[in-house]
């Protein structure tokens, strides 16, 4: 008998990038969700298959084999699932052989936290399977030390969302905070089909922010503004207000490049088809824009989106973090 858990996506409403450096950011928890199922074997190996992926490989012994798939790839994507596994084995106190199955509905590598959701929801199914009891902070901190592999020097607003849903303010030294959000916030998704790598573009800003501190720091200060401002229009349902944060925080994500001309493309078709506001989510490069717009422009933003090449879909915030299924 196996055991399913699931964890959803994000999108960051604004703040990614400048929360590495301390700022808050606004994140919301998505309907879409990564699965991981569970099941013990008869042998000490751990087998993980990843049907959208094409991967399947097998450690054994702490070496990693390819079963089908690329090898760069399959260490990439693989190697933080593991960990997050053995993390979960030392709380058991043995290593026991497991078959995990991912199975996911959120685009990698598109600034979703795909990694994220994946490496939560197979800790909680791994926890469940084995009797280990896992609080949700319990998840939260394996998969941040396992993103750490994926992603470089992460904030950890990835996992947090993950593992606890919602929407959040979220900042490095003080953790995360439950925003209440009573209004809906209608978001469409366009995904620019560009996959890019989180560490590379974290690791691009770090460069920037090294070589000219002094511009950077103004920079910082408003993106923090932006976030506060931003507070208080969902206090107040003010959604122009929201959307006018969006497009300046854009600006300030293009500043410091990590917007690409794929992101551009989608985020300027948004706001001329009717979007309150445009801009990436996640780490850029390619990856995920987000636009917001009332209910009666969504599918004509939708329609533009597409037009420039990009995959939209709307997007709904969801309360629900991690779960067993
Ligand atoms: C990635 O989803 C968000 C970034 O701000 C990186 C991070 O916070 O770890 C780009």
């Amino acid at each position: 008998m196996g055991v399913v858990a699931s964890a959803p996506a994000k999108i960051i409403l604004l703040g990614e990038h400048f929360v590495v450096y301390g700022e808050p950011a606004i994140v919301m928890a998505i309907d879409k969700r990564a699965y991981a199922r569970v099941e013990k074997r008869n042998d000490n190996r751990l087998h993980v298959r990843s049907m959208d992926l094409n991967l399947e490989v097998f450690f054994e012994n702490g070496s990693l084999r390819v079963e089908q798939g690329d090898l760069k790839e399959a260490k990439m994507k693989f190697e933080p699932v593991k960990q997050a596994i053995e993390k979960v084995m030392e709380k058991h106190g043995q290593h026991v052989g497991l078959d995990i199955e991912i199975n996911s509905t959120v685009p990698v590598g598109a600034g979703l936290g795909s990694s994220a959701a994946v490496i939560a929801a197979t800790t909680a199914a791994t926890g469940a399977i084995l009797d280990v009891k896992l609080s949700k902070e319990d998840i939260l901190r394996i998969t941040y030390a396992a993103e750490k592999i994926v992603h470089g020097t992460p904030s950890g607003v990835d996992p947090a969302i993950s593992t606890m849903g919602g929407t959040m303010l979220f900042q490095m030294d003080t953790g995360f905070k439950p925003l209440e959000v009573k209004t809906n916030i209608p978001l469409i998704i366009g995904d620019t089909g560009v996959e890019r790598s989180t560490r590379v573009q974290v690791e691009k800003v770090r460069d920037l922010v090294d070589k000219y501190p002094r511009v950077t720091e103004h920079l910082m200060k408003a993106a923090r503004e932006i976030v506060l401002r931003a507070i208080e229009a969902l206090k107040e349902n003010d959604l122009e207000t929201l959307g006018t944060m969006m497009n300046i925080n854009h600006a300030l994500l293009y500043g410091i490049g990590v917007s690409d001309e794929s992101l551009e493309w989608l985020a300027n078709a948004a706001r001329k088809a009717g979007a309150l506001g445009a801009k990436l989510t996640g780490a850029g490069g390619g990856g995920c824009m987000i636009a917001l717009a009332r209910e009666e422009k969504l599918e004509q933003v939708s329609e533009a989106i597409q037009r420039s090449g990009g995959r939209p879909f709307v997007a709904r915030k969801t309360e629900e973090g991690v779960r067993i299924e």
